[in-house]
């Protein structure tokens, strides 16, 4: 049964909001453990869709997963190759790790083309590009993609563009290939050095993340081991961005964040006036009275995030006059506009940009998240509106947003996720 989030906005909110381990680290982290050869055990996953298809997904290939709640144990060692060309790995995104790591494990692999957000064109063809220059012949048939090789051998890969998944993606088939792979202008993402170190304490040998040039010397072997997930950067901006929206003037608490990680959203909500303190692992955001317009350019890492584009944009309806977002990223990320009109937002789509027209009074209406940070901004505008907001789409916020019902209900948001059939008066 389909089911939609039901907000009753305009509360000012107050208390702790704690944050949990990175999505996009974790949904690389279950793959990466396709390449030990016994057991790896995940700790601080965060409790989302996107994370248990994984699980399922492991299963499928003959592993065996025991979780509970933000742990697991994952033994790779009876896996086989079977070829996942439908089903879960349409799922996600993420799937597309599969493609490394079973490579680098199997010399073989046959999976799904990925589903996850539509945010325009998104292309593989550098992690296709990367899997070749190590010696695998890949084809497309049928929408599935058949990756097989003899053996894999290191090479210097130049990543035309800077991407997350490619940089990811090669070092997974790279780490057990025969001699050196030198990855350049990779990407930087932390998610891409957590990864990094699970595979090192696994045995393997990575050198440079982080940086543009990444130096992987292949083993032939690798282990399991005990590995702690770094906090989701993504949802502690998401929760920043809402409790400068929405906070008491006592300020919402976020705890279990890498200040480091939060550079660019804390950069720019300074700059819209929001009070914050900052200390070793937790921030606490007030609420503004009057916002400050500000322009924002998505960039990959350490640029702002593309993904606290979408919830920003909510905010910046409140900034007095007008703010340009421009997602340098995604160029067509913009679904969340339409939906924010509905509410009563103003904005000017001009190419890769918005234009976030301010200030303007949100009113509670019926709206649909058409992905998953899309989802995490018409939360915000909901708690923001006056009257009742109901969000559909809900499965989108859950692939990514863990346990937010309850957090939000933790700090007094009036939320709840009922059937799309119940009707609610305002
Ligand atoms: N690109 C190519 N060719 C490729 C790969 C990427 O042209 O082979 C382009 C993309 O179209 C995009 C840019 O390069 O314009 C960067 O894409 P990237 O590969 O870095 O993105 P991704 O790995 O597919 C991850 C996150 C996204 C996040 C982006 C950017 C995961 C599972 N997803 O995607 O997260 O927006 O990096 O930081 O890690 C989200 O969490 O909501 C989300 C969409």
């Amino acid at each position: 049964m389909s089911e939609k989030l039901v907000i009753r906005g305009g509360r000012k909110l107050a208390g702790t909001i704690s944050v949990d381990g990175a999505k996009n680290s974790a949904v690389a982290l279950i793959p990466a453990a396709i390449l030990a050869e016994s057991e790896v055990v995940l700790e601080g996953l965060p409790e989302i869709s996107d994370v248990f298809t994984l699980y399922n997904i492991i299963g499928e290939l003959g592993g065996n997963v025991q979780f509970d709640k933000n742990k697991a144990i994952i033994d790779p060692s009876h896996l086989t190759a079977m070829p996942l060309p439908n089903g879960n790995v349409k799922k996600l995104r993420a799937s597309y790790y599969l493609m490394g790591a079973m490579l680098g494990r199997f010399k073989k692999a046959v999976v799904g083309l990925p589903g996850g957000c539509y945010l325009g064109p998104r292309p593989i063809d550098q992690h296709i590009k990367g899997f070749e220059a190590l010696g695998a012949k890949v084809t497309n048939e049928q929408g599935a993609i058949y990756l097989r090789a003899d053996e894999l051998r290191g090479a210097r890969i130049y990543l035309d563009v800077v991407s997350v998944g490619a940089t990811i993606n090669i070092m997974l088939a790279a780490v057990r290939a025969k001699g050196k792979t030198v990855i350049e202008n990779a990407a930087k993402e932390p998610e891409i050095i957590d990864v990094a170190t699970l595979l090192n304490n696994m045995g393997a040998n990575i050198k440079g993340v982080g940086t543009d040039t990444i130096r992987i010397q292949g083993v032939e072997h690798l282990h399991g081991c005990h590995h702690t997930i770094i906090p989701d950067r993504i949802e502690a901006g998401t929760y920043m961005v809402l409790a400068a929206a929405c906070s008491s003037e006592q300020g919402i608490r976020i705890e279990n964040i890498i200040p480091d990680h939060i550079e660019g959203i804390h950069a720019k909500l300074s700059e819209m006036g929001v009070p914050m303190q900052l200390e070793d692992d937790a921030v606490v955001v007030g609420g503004a009275v009057d916002y400050k317009k500000v322009d924002i350019k998505t960039y990959a890492y350490p640029g702002f995030p593309t993904d606290l584009q979408q919830p920003l944009t909510a905010l910046l309806t409140q900034a007095e006059g007008n703010s340009v977002v421009t997602d340098t990223i995604y160029p067509s990320r913009f679904k969340h506009i339409a939906e924010l009109g509905r509410m009563g937002g103003q904005f000017k789509l001009e190419g890769r940009s918005a234009v976030v027209l301010g200030k303007t009074d949100l009113q509670g209406a019926k709206v649909t998240a058409t992905d998953l940070r899309a989802g995490a901004a018409l939360v915000i505008a909901g708690l923001l509106a006056n009257g009742t907001t109901e969000i559909f789409g809900v499965e989108h916020i859950e692939r990514g947003y863990s346990k937010i019902i309850e957090k939000l209900t933790s700090i007094g948001a009036e939320i709840a996720k009922v059937s799309e059939e119940e009707t609610f008066v305002s």
